[in-house]
This record gives structure tokens, C-alpha cells and sequence, in this order.
């Protein structure tokens, strides 16, 4: 049985997380500059993988003194479906709650997004009412959503 376990992303994960982010976001996909700043501000940046697949990654960084933000987030479409992305969630809040002072995750969904709003709003997220037009790249709009927390 190979092992499926969640790891800190280093550069040299870089290749293969550019390649499924860009497969997956196309237009909005993460640069590999902005990839290799956060991996190197040390943004809590968390890959799944088992043996040499890697089954998805998340990302998020404390953007304001009470407040992390989840800004990247995704399992490779082959892994779909089988509580991944739930596994890898799970375990970016727990990361999360151990943040001095955090009260607060939020992070944008685009509005369209069944999948990852059904997914959010499993561990709590509530959708703020306002609508982000043209958030996106793509043109797409966003929720923003949010899941406070007890934090130490
Ligand atoms: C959103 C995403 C991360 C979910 O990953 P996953 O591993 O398939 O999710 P899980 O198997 O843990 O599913 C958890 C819940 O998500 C929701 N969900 C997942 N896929 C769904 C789908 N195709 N349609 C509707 N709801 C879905 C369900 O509520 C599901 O719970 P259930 O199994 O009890 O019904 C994945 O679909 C993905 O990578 N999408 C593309 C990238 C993306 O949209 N990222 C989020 C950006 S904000």
C-alpha cells in the first residue's frame, strides 16, 4: 500500500504544483513567481500526495492581523470525489487555528463553482453577500466566504 500524506511544499515540488495549477486554472492560474514567493514568505503552503503523485495542494497566507486567507486550493481532477479535498482542508484550518490571534479564514470561491462552495459550506463557510465582479482574470465574480474560529 502506498502512502498518502500531507508535506510542507518546497521549491522543489515548484514543477509539478505550476503544472496542475495551470492545468486546472488556465488564465487564473498562480504565476511561478508569485508560487516561489510564497513558498519562500513561508505562507502555509501544504501538498497531498501519494508516492510520486501529488494529489492536490492548498495555500494560505495571514493577510490581516486576525485573518488568514485560503488563495489556492485544488486536487487533481484523477483524485476527485474520494474526501480528498475535505482531508486537505481539514488540515489547512487545524494549521490554521494554531496561528496566535486568528479569529477569522475567508477566501474567494468564483460564484459558478458548485463543487468548492458545496465543499466550504461543509466545514462552515457562510457566503458574505457581497458579489466581487470581474474578480477573476477570466472575468468571472467571486463570493467571498467565511469560518471563524476559535484560535489559541
Ligand atoms: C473543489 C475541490 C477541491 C473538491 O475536492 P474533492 O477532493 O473532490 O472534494 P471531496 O471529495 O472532499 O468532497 C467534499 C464535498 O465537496 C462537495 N463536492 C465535491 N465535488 C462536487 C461536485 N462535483 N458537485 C457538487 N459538490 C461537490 C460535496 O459537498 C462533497 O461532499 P459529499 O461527498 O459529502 O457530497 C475539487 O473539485 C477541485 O480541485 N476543483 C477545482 C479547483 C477549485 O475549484 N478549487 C477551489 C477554488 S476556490
Amino acid at each position: 500500500m502506498v502512502l498518502m500524506e500531507i508535506k510542507k511544499v518546497t521549491s522543489k515540488d515548484l514543477k509539478k504544483i505550476i503544472s496542475l495549477e495551470q492545468q486546472i486554472f488556465k488564465k487564473n492560474a498562480f504565476s511561478k513567481e508569485l508560487m516561489v514567493n510564497l513558498i519562500e514568505n513561508s505562507a502555509l503552503f501544504l501538498k497531498l500526495e501519494t508516492g510520486k503523485h501529488l494529489i492536490g495542494f492548498i495555500i494560505a497566507i495571514k493577510d490581516k492581523k486576525e485573518r488568514a486567507n485560503i488563495i489556492n486550493f485544488l486536487i487533481n481532477p484523477k483524485f476527485r470525489n474520494q474526501g480528498y479535498g475535505s482531508y486537505l482542508l481539514q488540515n489547512m484550518i487545524n494549521k490554521i487555528k494554531n496561528l496566535k490571534g486568528v479569529k477569522k479564514i475567508v477566501l474567494n470561491v468564483q460564484i459558478n463553482n458548485t463543487a468548492a462552495i458545496n465543499l466550504y459550506e461543509k466545514f462552515d463557510f457562510k457566503k458574505s453577500p457581497i458579489i466581487f465582479e470581474n474578480y477573476y482574470q477570466s472575468g468571472e465574480s467571486a463570493y467571498l466566504m467565511e469560518l471563524e474560529i476559535n484560535s489559541l
